[in-house]
């Protein structure tokens, strides 16, 4: 291996490594070198240019904390995430399904009956949302685990809203023998993704929208299916169209219907108006071992 070429590289790198035990690996890699190789040709990347690139992968590690990862954000912004996701949990259409999990999940959440008020007493619209877990052929699925959480109406969530130290928007339902889940919150909004660091460097260079539409997140695990995780925009949202993560599917744009404080099926609850959300989720069996 001397004299190599830009034409011989690719072929000589690749047999390094052919003694790679783990056949996935093997493969996985070979993939990797092709790729990269013919992408440095392709766009006959210089020398100031592999250095810039170089610099902007190790300040996206760097920015990399217990709470915050700046490459998993990369990977959503560039598609990677979404993609990964298409491949790996192809379900029939009619089936609930998946967007991103996105930074905010918490395991440290409350459990709550139905019905609660999750809000934590944050100011906002008042949201009520009733929800139901079926199967394919519309039986109840109950004593699911249906995780929810979401932002308040400045597009925050709980961990940072200040002063606020207890979870909030946020909790873990169990479906009744009819599917049924449901909960008082407020309305989320729209927010932007963090955009202080590469990926707001790059969101900014290719002159992208940091927003994302309003959403409430839901994660949804029962013995015998496939896990979910969603999330339900409105349909008036601004910003469907340019999700900088890629996780609208039409399936789950759903109207958050909006009545007086004397008017709907949840009057009388409040004495300002209010959204009622109701969506019902469709889980796809997981295939036999
Ligand atoms: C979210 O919806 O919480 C989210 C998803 C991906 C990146 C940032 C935020
Ligand atoms: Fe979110």
């Amino acid at each position: 291996m001397r004299d190599l070429t830009s034409d011989t590289i690719t072929e000589a790198v690749i047999s390094t490594m052919r003694d790679t035990k783990d056949s996935r690996l093997a493969k996985i890699l070979e993939s990797l070198v092709r790729h990269l190789h013919s992408f440095v040709s392709d766009v006959a990347l210089t020398e100031e240019e592999w250095a810039q690139g170089v610099d902007f992968l190790t300040r996206t590690g760097q920015m990399c904390t217990p709470t915050r990862q700046e490459f998993i954000l990369l990977s959503d912004v560039l598609g990677v995430t979404m993609l990964v996701d298409a491949l790996s949990n192809r379900r029939p259409a009619e089936t609930t399904q998946n967007s991103v999990l996105g930074p905010y999940f918490r395991e440290d959440r409350p459990q709550h009956d139905d019905a609660a008020d999750i809000s934590g007493g944050l100011p906002g619209t008042p949201l009520f949302f009733e929800g139901r877990v079926v199967n394919r052929a519309g039986a109840p699925v109950a004593d699911a685990a249906v995780d929810v959480w979401h932002s308040d109406a400045d597009g925050h969530y709980d961990m940072e809203v200040p002063g606020q130290v207890d979870p909030a928007m946020r909790a873990l339902f169990r479906t009744d023998e009819t599917g049924h889940f449901g909960f008082r919150s407020i309305r989320p909004s729209s927010y932007p993704i963090p955009g202080d660091g590469p990926v707001g460097e790059f969101m900014s260079a290719t002159g992208r929208s940091l927003m994302r539409p309003a959403h409430v997140h839901l994660l949804i695990e029962a013995p015998g299916f496939q896990r979910v995780t969603t999330m339900l925009f409105p349909s008036d949202d601004q910003y469907l169209d340019t999700d900088p993560v890629f996780g609208v599917k039409e399936s789950l744009v759903e109207s958050y219907d909006t009545y007086a404080a004397d008017a709907g099926p949840c009057r009388g609850l409040t004495d300002v108006p209010y959204t009622l959300l109701r969506h019902t989720f469709i889980l796809e069996p997981r295939p036999a071992d």
